[in-house]
């Protein structure tokens, strides 16, 4: 059997059981959704979102890319993000890292990837800002995993930065921030960071709302 057909079967499956729970199961998820939460996490295949928090269709709008990066010139995170906030009001979004994670792997090596180098350097620069303490780790994956802690965290306060999610904080108190790490080795959530609605990171970043 190709492997993929595997997958097929799989959904066949998943939908009897389902409807163990409800004829009208499927019917009832397709009218509408409203989520809790915005899960922003890395494409590991090894970090499903709602296998390691336990949550349900519908509980999580979900983006994922490589390292779970909040950059602030990327239109697909900026849209999930405006639209899970403003649209589906969403009251947390969680930026989640995990230790052992290849993109960060990559930023600090000094090997030449092609294209993703771009998307990589935006890790770099994490390293950059805090070189001083992870240059005195000696330990090459106690370094990487304090790269992934400081990475997530920093991202968190790029979501602090957005002018979008400041109004919103300003107008409906929401969302509040997140930071966590999911560690693949044992397979439990480390809960880094918590941001409240206007707790700003730096105040150059900070918009005045005049309407
Ligand atoms: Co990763």
């Amino acid at each position: 059997m190709e492997a993929y057909n595997k997958l097929l079967l799989n959904n066949k499956a998943w939908v009897e059981d389902k409807l163990q729970l409800g004829e009208d199961y499927f019917s009832e998820m397709a009218l509408e959704q409203n989520p809790t939460f915005l899960w922003i996490g890395c494409s590991d295949s090894r970090v499903p979102a709602e296998d390691v928090t336990g949550a349900q269709p519908g509980e999580l709008f979900v983006h994922r890319n490589i390292a779970n990066m909040v950059i602030h010139t990327d239109y697909s995170m900026l849209s999930v993000l405006q639209f899970s906030v403003e649209v589906l009001k969403v009251k947390h979004v969680i930026v989640c890292g995990h230790y052992g994670c290849g993109g960060v792997k990559a930023a600090m090596s000094k090997s030449d990837f092609g294209l993703i180098n771009n998307w990589l350097r935006h890790i770099k620069d994490v390293y950059r800002l805090h070189a001083t303490q992870l240059d005195a780790i000696v330990d090459v994956t106690e370094r990487q995993d304090k790269l992934v802690e400081l990475n997530v965290i920093e991202q968190v306060q790029h979501l602090a930065d957005i002018s979008f999610v400041q109004r919103t904080w300003e107008d409906h108190q929401r969302p509040v921030l997140h930071g966590w790490v999911y560690d693949m080795r044992t397979g439990y959530l480390n809960n880094l960071i918590k941001v409240d609605p206007g707790e700003h990171s730096h105040d150059v970043y900070r918009y005045d709302f005049l309407t």
